[in-house]
């Protein structure tokens, strides 16, 4: 099947839908025909986003999580059974940045609060995700983790960051082989530097390192990583498990070099 027919009627939560990518996730989701359980802490930021999706005759519904509460995440998903009768895969996208410090100045409490919701809550999402696709005995599951450029290569002045998001990329390839026999594909996604509220108010200097880093030379959009969510979450992504793609404009393909074309007139 070469089209997106697949998705129709699959039951997703997206947490973190309330902006940024898990909010482009989750309005892709629902144009394409699924019907999507939105997570996140702000009641009023969530319940628009799911408006908006209604509005569009989309199906979704809103329900307020700290994902960083692993008991909340467990009646999140007892919440999206319970509503629609099953589920068919979950995106654990919620995730926080912290740092740009080096690690001898980071508050020894930053720990536990990045580490508990990009990590612990990531693993919450999946342990009771699977459990309950199980149950459903879907077709086609799926479990996407929003990871980062960062589970791939080590960001400097990001050490706990890194760390939190290199385990996530861990945790997906590992449980990729957990249920690679039942039918439930695991994967990461792996955003570069994209235009979310992660970028509000950050220096122009900043702004221009980060530009000058990416090859693509441009920031990527929220957009351009629903679209591999929606590709992974359908039938066409099969095989595709335990795999940590990046959406990063070849931030991470490697390291820039000088080089000169023999034939720049091509480009007139
Ligand atoms: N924007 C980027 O450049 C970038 C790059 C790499 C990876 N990422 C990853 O993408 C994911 C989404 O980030 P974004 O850029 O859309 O950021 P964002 O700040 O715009 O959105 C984050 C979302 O997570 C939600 N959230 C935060 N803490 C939460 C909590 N405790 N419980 C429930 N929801 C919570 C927010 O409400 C929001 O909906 C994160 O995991 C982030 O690490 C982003």
């Amino acid at each position: 099947m070469n089209n997106f027919e697949s998705v129709k009627g699959k039951v997703a939560i997206v947490t973190g839908a309330s902006r940024g990518i898990g909010e482009a996730i989750a309005k892709c989701y629902a144009v394409n025909g699924m019907k999507v359980v939105c997570a996140a802490r702000s009641q009023e930021a969530g319940e628009a986003v799911v408006k908006e999706i209604r509005e569009k005759g989309g199906d979704a519904i809103f329900v307020p999580t700290d994902c960083s509460s692993k008991e909340q995440i467990k009646k999140l998903v007892e919440t999206a059974v319970a509503h629609y009768g099953k589920l068919d895969g979950v995106v654990s996208n919620a995730g926080i940045g912290k740092g740009g410090t080096p690690i001898h100045e980071y508050e020894e409490n930053e720990y536990e609060e990045i580490f508990d919701l990009n990590s612990k809550g990531v693993f919450a999402g999946m342990k009771y995700g699977a459990e309950a696709i199980l149950k459903s005995k879907s077709k086609g599951g799926f479990l996407i983790n929003v990871a980062s450029i960062a589970g791939l290569l080590p960001q400097r002045g990001q050490a706990l960051y890194t760390a939190t998001k290199f385990g996530v990329v861990g945790m997906t390839r590992a449980a990729a082989l957990d249920y690679a026999e039942h039918d439930i594909t695991v994967n990461a996604i792996c955003p570069g530097y994209t235009q979310t509220s992660m970028f509000d108010g950050i220096p122009e200097q900043a702004m221009q390192f980060f530009l000058k880093d990416c090859p693509a030379g441009r920031l990527g959009k929220p957009e351009e990583c629903a679209d591999l969510a929606l590709f992974l979450a359908s039938d066409m992504a099969r095989y595709i498990t335990g795999a940590a793609i990046p959406v990063d404009g070849a931030v991470s393909a490697g390291h820039m070099n000088v080089i000169s074309w023999k034939h720049p007139e091509i480009l007139q």
